[in-house]
């Protein structure tokens, strides 16, 4: 279960994040404190690291570095009906080798890459109309007006769920990432349980509602394989499910924020080269999911003992391997805070990396691309109209609003 840090831990508490993402902090701990121990909303400790190289051996060695399980009261859970059933999140964030591996294998025909391609054009009409519309309204909000709303829409087309449910869908992903957008707020960010709001998402009360939508239509839906939708199970499909509506949609209305943000900041010579950009989108949107880093941080705990930069860490202890510090260390990606469109290579580690990679990083990467595709051909004017409102959090990297203008 992922706690959020308690307010008098030393580095990356959540007071920390209060003004924005704590770079300096990220750059100063790299240099002089790579491994260091915080204190967790439970009273329990963990170790964190923040350089490049050293999240990106945790992440590689699964075996050593485990997940682990997720268990849920669902009556302590946002929208609890009063039961006090617990639940063991089966997905394949929560699993370890080798029923993970089986799992994932089983998952990953549910976003094969040519299924991914077949969805484009869904996504590019999808996008292509919010972008419109918001040209139409000249000054707009980001998040509230595009981000959020486009990337419900989609995940609702990925399952086969009716649009009409689209801002149902958008609340159980705002349930996900904590209270992020306003008009949903539930309880406070410091209550957040990761993993059971997540759960909650799909299977609990009265989100099981949720599940039985997808259920009613997902066989239908043209860009599963058929392999998948042949010998899909519940578990699957509940996975899936959780997937898509929790990181797939939060994840993405980040990642659209964000690009927001850069490419406003560059506006003049992407449009001045908008061939350039489009046949690039790829790298584009990468530089943008780095940028993003949607998810701060990964919690694994180890199954042996490790020493770190000389100090030694027990198995069974927590570890917290953060993407943030991994994804702007200026020893892997010169002038990391820079905006770099074409960066090449980029080997950010917004979706992880080894055996827990995220599988929808096509999908998600293919929704970034048009997305991007749809402001640069529909808008001929961008600006922010303020500077964006984050949600203070350290586990999720969160907008709440960004007014802009579009022309
Ligand atoms: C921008 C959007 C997304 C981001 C930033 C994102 C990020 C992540 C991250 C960081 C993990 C790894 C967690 C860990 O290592 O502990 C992960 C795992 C996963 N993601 Fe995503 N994700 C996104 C979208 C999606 C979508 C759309 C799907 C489904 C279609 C998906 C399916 C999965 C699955 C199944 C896993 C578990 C993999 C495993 O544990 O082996 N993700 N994602």
């Amino acid at each position: 279960m992922e706690h959020p840090l308690v307010d008098d831990v030393e580095e990356l508490g959540f007071d920390a994040f209060c003004e924005g993402l704590p770079l300096d902090d990220l750059d100063r701990l790299r240099g002089n404190k790579p491994v260091f121990r915080t204190t967790l909303a439970d009273g329990t400790t963990a170790w964190n690291l923040v350089r490049y190289d050293d999240i990106a051996t945790v992440l590689a060695a699964s075996r050593h570095y485990s997940v682990a399980p997720v268990v849920v009261d669902l009556d302590q859970s946002a929208e609890s009906d009063g039961s006090t059933e617990r639940w063991e999140l089966r997905a394949a964030m929560a699993l370890n080798a080798p029923t993970h591996g089986l799992h994932k294998q089983r998952l990953a025909s549910a976003v094969k890459r040519d299924r991914v391609e077949a969805f484009r054009t869904v996504v590019r009409d999808i996008a292509t109309r919010f972008a419109r519309s918001c040209k139409q309204k000249r000054r707009a909000d980001a998040v509230e007006d595009f981000a959020a709303p486009l990337a419900a829409e989609i995940a609702c087309s990925y399952l086969g769920i009716a649009p009409a449910n689209r801002d149902y869908v958008r609340r159980l992903s705002a349930n996900f990432m904590g209270d992020s957008l306003p008009d949903v707020a539930i309880g406070s960010h410091r209550d957040l349980e990761l993993g059971a709001c997540a759960l909650n998402a799909v299977c609990g009360s009265p989100m099981r509602a949720t599940t039985e939508l997808v259920y009613e239509s997902w066989r239908k839906v043209p860009w599963l394989a058929p392999e998948f939708v042949a010998h899909a199970g519940r578990w699957e499909i509940e996975e899936l499910a959780l997937q898509t509506i929790t990181a797939g949609v939060a994840g993405l209305r980040n990642c659209i924020v964000t690009a927001i943000v850069c490419v406003a900041a560059q506006w003049e010579i992407a449009k001045s080269d908008t061939s350039t950009w489009l046949s690039r989108q790829s790298k584009v949107a990468d530089e943008v999911i780095r940028h993003a880093t949607p998810l701060l941080r990964v919690r694994r705990i180890l199954a042996t003992d490790a020493v770190w930069h000389g100090t030694t860490i027990r198995a069974g202890e927590t570890l917290f391997a953060w993407l943030l510090g991994a994804n702007f260390d200026p020893d892997t990606f010169s002038d990391p805070r820079g905006f770099q469109p074409f960066r090449t290579p980029n080997p950010h580690l917004s979706f992880t990396g080894g055996a827990h990679a995220c599988l929808g990083a096509p999908l998600a990467r293919m929704e970034v691309e048009e997305v991007i595709r749809a402001m640069l051909l529909e808008w001929t004017g961008l600006t922010l109209d303020a500077p964006p409102v984050r949600f203070t959090s350290n586990i999720v990297n969160e907008y709440v609003h960004l007014p802009i203008r579009v022309s």
